[in-house]
C-alpha cells in the first residue's frame, strides 16, 4: 500500500492549480442517470471516488468514459441493472446519490446501505424520508435500500438536518416528479448550486438553490447537456493552509474565492496575508500565527472538510484555539496523530483545545479519512524531520496528485510505493 513521505522545514512558494470539485462531480455523474441522452462533463478530477462512480455507472449498464484531460461522456440510454452493490458502496458512501435519479427515472432502485465511517454514523434517514414523502416505498433488507414507486409526486419536505447529499438526492428525484417539490432547510453548498445549474441545463425547473428553500417543478423528461464542474474549494483551502503554515507564499489559481470566504477570513484572522483575485487568491503566511477559535457549520460557515487542516495550522499558533465540530460526531482522529507528532491537543466530545507553539517532530502516522490525511501532510510540512503517512488511499479518494502539487511548490514530499 502506498505511503507519503514528507520532510518538513520548507516554506512553500509558487502557483498551484485547483482541480474540479470531487463533491460536485459525484452528484453530477449520478445525475447523468436522469436522461437517456449523452451528457458531457468537464473538469472532472481523476480521483479514486470519481473512477469508482464511473465503475458504478458502467456496472448499471450505462456508458461512462472519463478521459485524461478530465472530460467525460456519459449515456444511460439502456440500463441493465438498477442496483448499487455493496462492493462499491462500501468504498464510497456517495454511491447513495444514484438512489434519487434511479427512482425518478426508472421508479425502482436497490442501493446498498452505506455503513458508518471513521468520522461518524452518517445515516441516510433524511434521504429516505424525503423520497417516501414523494411517494416512494423504501425498505431496508439484507443491507440494501429497496425503493420503488408508482411515480414520484411533488411534496413539501422539511429536512430535519442540513444534509448535502440528502438535498442533492431529493433535488434530482424531484426533477422528474409530478408537480412541485419544496425542500426546506436545504443545504446551500456550492456543490448543490452546481448540481442545480447542471439540472437546469438538462431542462429541469429549479429555483432557490443556494438558499435554504429550493423549489423544483417536475418535468416529463430531461435531455443531455454539457456542464463544467466547479473548482474544488476544499482542495484550494488545503493549499491555502499549506502557504500559511509554512510561512510561504502560494498563489492558488483556478478556484472561486467566493466559495472560500469563511476559510480565507479565518486564515486572515490567524495572521495570513491574503489577496483575492477573480479566479484565485494569493496567501502569504506570517509569524506569529494567531490562535483563533473556529466552529464548523454548514455553508456558508467554516466547513467541516477544512477542520483537520485548520487544526494543523493551530498547532503552530501563538496561544490556545478551541475547535468545535458540529457536523460529524467523531471527526477528530487526526488530533491523535498530531499529538504523536508533538502537538498539544485535548479532545473533549465535539471540542478540541489546541495549545499552539509546540514544535512538531516527524513520525509515522495513520490517516483515518480523506481530510485527516491532508492535515497530516500539512503538519509534516512544518515538522522537524520525516513524516510518513500510511493509508494514503484515503487521500487518493479526493485529492488529485496532491504530492506532485505540493512538490511543485517546493515541498520535500514523495509517494512511497
Ligand atoms: N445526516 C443525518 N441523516 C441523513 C443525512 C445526514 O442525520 O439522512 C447527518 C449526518 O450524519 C451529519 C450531518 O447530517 O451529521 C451532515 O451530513 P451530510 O449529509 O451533509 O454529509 P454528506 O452529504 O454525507 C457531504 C460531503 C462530505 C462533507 C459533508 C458535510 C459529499 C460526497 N460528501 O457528505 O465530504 O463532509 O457533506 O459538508 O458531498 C469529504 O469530502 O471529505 C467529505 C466527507
Amino acid at each position: 500500500m502506498d505511503k507519503i513521505r514528507v520532510v518538513g522545514g520548507v516554506a512553500l512558494r509558487g502557483r498551484v492549480e485547483t482541480s474540479g470539485a470531487k463533491n460536485a462531480a459525484l452528484p453530477a455523474m449520478a445525475a447523468t442517470l436522469l436522461t437517456g441522452d449523452a451528457v458531457q462533463l468537464e473538469n472532472l478530477p481523476r480521483v479514486r471516488d470519481i473512477l469508482t462512480t464511473r465503475d458504478l455507472l458502467e456496472k448499471m449498464g450505462a456508458e461512462a468514459e472519463i478521459r485524461e484531460d478530465g472530460t467525460g461522456t456519459f449515456r444511460a440510454g439502456e440500463i441493465s441493472s438498477l442496483e448499487a452493490p455493496y462492493e462499491l458502496v462500501k468504498t464510497m458512501r456517495a454511491s447513495i446519490l444514484v438512489l434519487g435519479p434511479l427512482l425518478g427515472r426508472f421508479r425502482k432502485a436497490r442501493v446498498s446501505l452505506p455503513g458508518g465511517c471513521a468520522i461518524g454514523a452518517r445515516p441516510v434517514n433524511i434521504h429516505l424520508a424525503g423520497l417516501e414523502k414523494m411517494g416512494a416505498v423504501c425498505e431496508v433488507a439484507h443491507g440494501y435500500v429497496e425503493a420503488s414507486t408508482a411515480g414520484l409526486t411533488g411534496a413539501y419536505i422539511q429536512m430535519e438536518t442540513v444534509t448535502v447529499t440528502g438535498t442533492e438526492n431529493l433535488m434530482m428525484a424531484a426533477t422528474l416528479a409530478d408537480g412541485e417539490t419544496v425542500l426546506d432547510n436545504a443545504a446551500c453548498e456550492p456543490e448543490v448550486v452546481d448540481l442545480a445549474a447542471m439540472l437546469r441545463a438538462m431542462g429541469a425547473h429549479i429555483e432557490g438553490d443556494g438558499t435554504r428553500t429550493i423549489r423544483i417543478r417536475g418535468v416529463r423528461r430531461l435531455r443531455g447537456c454539457r456542464h463544467r464542474i466547479i473548482p474544488d474549494r476544499i482542495e484550494a483551502g488545503t493549499f491555502a493552509v499549506a502557504g500559511a503554515i509554512t510561512r510561504g507564499e502560494v498563489e492558488v489559481a483556478n478556484c472561486n474565492p467566493e466559495h472560500l470566504k469563511a476559510v480565507l477570513t479565518q486564515l486572515a484572522q490567524a495572521g495570513a496575508e491574503i489577496s483575492i483575485g477573480k479566479d484565485g487568491f494569493r496567501i502569504r503566511g506570517r509569524d506569529p500565527i494567531s490562535s483563533k477559535n473556529v466552529t464548523t457549520y454548514p455553508y456558508p460557515a467554516f466547513p467541516t472538510d477544512m477542520q483537520a487542516q485548520y487544526m494543523a495550522l493551530m498547532t503552530q499558533g501563538d496561544g490556545i484555539a478551541i475547535i468545535t465540530e458540529t457536523i460529524f460526531e467523531n471527526r477528530f482522529l487526526h488530533a491523535l496523530e498530531m499529538i504523536r507528532m508533538g502537538a498539544d491537543i485535548t479532545v473533549e466530545g465535539r471540542q478540541a483545545l489546541v495549545r499552539g507553539g509546540r514544535p512538531l517532530t516527524g513520525a509515522a502516522v495513520l490517516a483515518s479519512d480523506l481530510r485527516a490525511s491532508a492535515s497530516l501532510i500539512l503538519a509534516g510540512l512544518v515538522a522537524e524531520g520525516e513524516t510518513v503517512i500510511d493509508r494514503v488511499y484515503h487521500l487518493d479518494r479526493g485529492y488529485y496528485r496532491i504530492e506532485d502539487k505540493m512538490a511543485q511548490l517546493g515541498a520535500r514530499i514523495e509517494r512511497i510505493r
